[in-house]
């Protein structure tokens, strides 16, 4: 059964409340409730003095509806007791400024005290609920994310650093710490990257980044094993965030889950709301190899870009099954009813200010109706399957975060959408390959690898066989230039890929902001070049002007079986567009469905096909055969129209 439903906060309402948001949730077809993340303050309001009743109550009067509980660890946000019992508990940022609480997420991962607390208040959960019949699933914590600087973090991170690097002269030598006379001669030397002042040594913060990311997970680990221990039958996860800013490498995280669930907010208003949500789908598949949950997105008003935005009817219906189509167990949104109060008062919920008379709760109870009949078709459908991947290193775009970087312009996200929304225009189904943590790059045609800086000589090596034997791999600028612990390749870039390229880069030109210059294939270029030497390589297409006028800017060069080609410069979309189609046609790798109207994205999984039309006017499709309505049952013949801003579901025949 697909999940339905979202965070649900009955301790901000009276208990009056409770009984119609049930009737309520009843009505919209809602299947689980995701039930106090931020609850610590009522569930203990003084340490050691405990108050379940109202949780009691509120489980149950669910369970008596039939819906589901993902019962949530409250350790994102300890309550104002608990900072005032222990300063030291709270976070420290590189500036050695100490925050309080009147906020939320102001722990310190590292404290020991904290992580009792954290430990405590999870016991006393699983000690009650771990058997309650409502309890589908453990959310542990909300959003792991928090970075502190203080003491006790210092202590952690050199542990950590003791463990990875043994000692200090391979700490010396991986950091370069020859250089401005930052050689370490003593652990105790090392903090945490606090403010300097000037640059700071970019393998420093890179560890620390990691270690933060180890961390945090240790900090769920710890919560995960003492609620297994309760019940091992209850699965655990913690929601993921995707966005601008992450602290953790999830695809490290997904081995400690037991499904992966996800958070994700489309900043696009427009057009690329879709983009967005196919890219955080395909991201998320990945990272759950095969399946995850969107365990919440916005019903409606989003914050973006200094005002709110709201969602056209029907946006929420498309987007929700765009999630779905690409893997997800369900839809969750954040949050059930909109609060009278509070820091996101006016986020939006499905149950607005306005109450259930309104657009966005009539919405939620066609979608409920939706998913239901859905459910057993996704059941049966398995995931959505792709022969072309784009690779995610969480380590590379942190390090192409840092300073001293060759241009301002560097953007390891952006870079790593473009490459899957020119796929996604082209309609090619698209999947993710983690480099970083696994060198098993599956049975794909065609893998893309965008701005991938940071390669071990395992996963060089790895590339280097996909190719190989028959593999394509498209490579862009700033790939393969470092070890993981960010020191150069020598003897000239793309380091790691040299070989498999049949290239040698000695020089970057960075380029200014805001300049188009052409390539003598007809294709703009703009950000980046460099000068590329070939060897071995056939250069497809030149740039035409300044000092790099005539050399290669764009190379194809057959290794054993496959091809692999490089691309030295940021091409535009419809550019890198029509590159990686003729790649993908010479892999053989051919859209979801041919002929596909503009505007209409389809998502096959084995039988069952998702047609979402995200333009204004109707669309009618051809189907590869006769296919019947999902909902249904009904005969679609062999093609389906598909209303302006609408979703169609039919199976095959
Ligand atoms: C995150 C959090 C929620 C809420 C939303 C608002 O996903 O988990 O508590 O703050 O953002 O967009």
């Amino acid at each position: 059964m697909l999940f339905f439903g979202g965070d649900y906060n009955p301790e901000q309402w009276p208990e009056e409340v409770w009984a119609e948001d049930v009737a309520l949730m009843r009505q919209a077809g809602v299947t689980i409730a995701t039930v106090g993340v931020f609850a610590w303050s009522n569930l203990e309001p003084e340490p050691g003095h405990y108050e379940f009743g109202w949780l009691d109550r509120v489980l149950d009067r669910l369970h008596d509806g039939g819906i589901r509980v993902a019962l949530a660890t409250p350790t994102a946000s300890p309550p104002p007791w608990f900072t005032l019992a222990h300063p030291e508990a709270m976070p420290v940022g590189a500036d050695g400024v100490r925050l309080t609480h009147g906020s939320r997420d102001t722990y310190c991962v590292s404290a020991p005290a904290y992580r009792a607390a954290a430990r405590g208040i999870a016991a006393k959960l699983a000690e009650r609920y771990a058997n309650h019949p409502a309890l589908a699933m453990w959310h542990v914590h909300n959003e792991y994310g928090t970075d502190c600087r203080c003491d006790a973090t210092a202590a952690a991170f050199r542990a950590w650093l003791q463990k990875k690097h043994g000692d200090l002269d391979a700490l010396n030598e991986s950091w370069t710490t020859a250089f401005w006379s930052q050689r370490y001669s003593d652990w105790a030397q090392i903090t945490p990257p606090r403010a300097t002042q000037y640059l700071p040594n970019p393998a420093h913060v890179l560890d620390f980044r990691r270690f933060l990311s180890d961390e945090l997970l240790s900090g769920y680990v710890e919560q995960r094993d003492l609620l297994r221990a309760a019940n091992p039958d209850v699965p655990i996860t913690t929601n993921f965030v995707q966005g601008g800013w992450v602290s953790v490498d999830h695809a490290r995280w997904a081995t400690e889950v037991d499904l992966v669930a996800v958070d994700h907010y489309p900043a696009a208003t427009d057009a690329g709301a879709e983009e967005e949500t196919a890219f955080a789908g395909d991201l998320a598949r990945g990272w759950g190899g095969g399946s995850w949950l969107l365990m919440e997105t916005a019903p409606n008003l989003i914050y973006t870009s200094g005002r709110m935005h709201a969602k056209e009817p029907g946006r929420l219906t498309r987007h929700s099954l765009g999630y779905v189509a690409r893997g997800s167990g369900g839809a969750m949104y954040f949050q059930w009813r909109q609060p009278r109060g509070g820091a996101e008062l006016f986020h939006s919920a499905l149950v607005p200010h306005a109450g259930p008379d309104s657009p966005i709760f009539r919405e939620a109870v066609g979608l409920g109706r939706r998913l239901r009949a859905l459910s057993p078709h996704v059941a049966e459908a398995g995931p959505p399957s792709a022969r072309i991947a784009v690779t995610w290193d969480a380590p590379s775009w942190w390090a192409l975060q840092g300073g001293g970087l060759p241009s301002a312009d560097i953007d390891y996200l952006a870079a790593v959408q473009q490459a899957h929304r020119v796929l996604f225009r082209s309609k090619l189904a698209t999947d993710f390959v983690f480099p970083g943590v696994s060198t098993d790059l599956g049975d794909y045609r065609m893998i893309v690898v965008p701005h991938l800086y940071l390669v071990s000589d395992e996963a060089a090596a790895a590339f280097r066989d996909y190719v190989a034997n028959g593999g394509r791999l498209v490579v862009g600028y700033l790939s393969g230039i470092a070890e993981p612990d960010t020191r150069i390749r020598l003897g000239g870039y793309p380091g790691a890929f040299r070989d498999v390229l049949g290239v040698r880069v000695v020089e970057w030109h960075p380029q200014p902001p805001g300049v188009e210059f052409p390539l003598d294939n007809g294709e703009r270029a703009s950000r980046w070049s460099e000068r590329v030497e070939t060897a071995g390589a056939e250069t497809l297409a030149r740039y035409t002007a300044g000092v790099l006028a005539g050399a290669p800017a764009v190379t194809r060069n057959r290794y054993g079986a496959g091809s692999a080609w490089y691309v030295s410069t940021a091409l535009t979309d419809d550019g890198l567009g029509r590159l990686l189609r003729s790649v993908a046609e010479e892999a053989g790798v051919a859209p979801v469905l041919p002929g596909l109207p503009a505007p209409v994205e389809a998502v096959r999984r084995g039988d069952l096909l998702f047609l979402f039309n995200h333009g204004i006017a109707a669309a009618t499709v051809p189907l590869p055969g006769p296919a019947v309505d999902a909902a249904t049952g009904r005969d679609r013949g062999d093609t389906v129209t598909v209303q302006g801003g609408g979703v169609a579901t039919v199976r095959l025949r």
